[in-house]
């Protein structure tokens, strides 16, 4: 049976490999036997950037390419802006009323980015409402699905929380949505510290096969292996993480065991994983080239998509400010 799928991202430029294997992968699995909504989330990245909102325009159309790249595609899935459908606001208004603060005081997502981005100031109103904006987003669609990383999970228990109360206030209106994760398991950047493109320590989607190999080629891999002759233990080694991720079995134990026994050399291993990794990012460098050069417009397809996104939102405020007779 089909169902409804829906997901967003905040425009922060090019993507990485933890967005791939995050999210992306899934958007792309999703999208033929279901109805998908993805769509870019330039209000939640003004909770962060507000005061330097000219980076948000900017980084929308090598976000978007990048999800085409990934397999996205707009014909199959509806693709739009948060802010060009502004029942979003509405809806996020009405779901305001009813959501008690300590719900979203204590959301662990909200405290550990209050202490990660120390160096802005996110004791506003907006940043903390940032949850309560997703749960509009996505009980706007009545998605049943929802493909995030497993990051999301506290703001998408937060999203039910929401649902669940308003049904219960006024009359049953909204589905309850279900995480939908990939079995992938997180990967670091290439400094063994979370893959995020402000280290510099991620393997970006648009990099040449010359620029994936120079961010490979120096990470630090098992300290006990000073020489080349001095075995190692792959499990503290974030190149074998890698491998888990892309190498098949045989190659993940002829790693183990030759790293196990100094048999191999960390460039060698390190090879061996960029030639596995290289079969995700190829064909996804490949299609981007293939977008660029069509002159393809982002700006006419995401046009497209909202129209159908306003639609559908349109129908659905009408429900929800009948439910609340207002
Ligand atoms: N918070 C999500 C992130 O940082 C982005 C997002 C906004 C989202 N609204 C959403 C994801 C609705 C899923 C559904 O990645
Ligand atoms: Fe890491 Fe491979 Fe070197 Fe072992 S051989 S330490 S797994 S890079």
């Amino acid at each position: 049976m089909r169902k409804r799928a829906l997901s967003g991202m905040r425009p922060s430029g090019k993507l990485h490999l933890g967005h791939y294997l995050g999210a992306l992968m899934n958007w792309k699995n999703l999208q033929k036997e279901n109805d998908c909504f993805y769509f870019v989330a330039d209000w939640h990245a003004l909770t962060t950037e507000y005061e330097r909102t000219e980076i948000i325009k900017e980084t929308i159309d090598d976000m978007v390419i990048d999800w085409m790249a990934s397999g996205i595609d707009p014909k199959q899935s509806t693709i739009f802006v948060q802010s060009h459908v502004p029942e979003h606001a509405e809806l996020h208004l009405l779901l305001s009323m009813i959501t008690p603060l300590p719900w979203l005081e204590r959301n662990p997502t909200y405290k550990e980015q209050l202490r990660e981005q120390s160096a802005r100031d996110l004791q506003t109103y907006g940043f903390l409402g940032y949850p309560v904006l997703q749960a509009a987003d996505i009980l706007m669609y009545d998605a049943a699905l929802v493909p995030v990383g497993i990051d999301q999970v506290p703001h998408l228990e937060l999203t039910r929380e929401i649902a669940r109360r308003f049904n219960f206030l006024y009359r049953e209106s909204f589905a309850i949505p279900e995480a939908y994760l990939t079995e992938t398991p997180k990967i670091l950047g290439t400094d063994n510290r979370k893959m995020s493109k402000t280290y510099g320590n991620a393997i970006l989607l648009s990099d040449t096969a010359e620029e994936v190999w120079e961010k490979v080629r120096p990470m630090v891999t098992d300290p006990a292996r000073m020489r080349r002759t001095d075995p190692g233990n792959p499990e503290v080694c974030n190149v074998f993480a890698y491998h888990r991720i892309f190498s098949p079995p045989e190659t993940i134990e002829r790693v183990n065991a030759g790293c196990r026994t100094a048999g191999i050399g960390c460039i060698e291993c390190k090879q061996w994983m960029t030639e596995q990794m290289e079969k995700v990012l190829a064909p996804i460098r490949e299609r981007r080239k293939e977008i660029v050069e069509s002159g393809v417009s982002v700006r006419d397809l995401l046009e497209e998509g909202t129209e159908r996104a306003r639609d559908a939102a349109g129908k659905k405020m009408k429900e929800v400010r009948d439910a609340v007779r207002i």
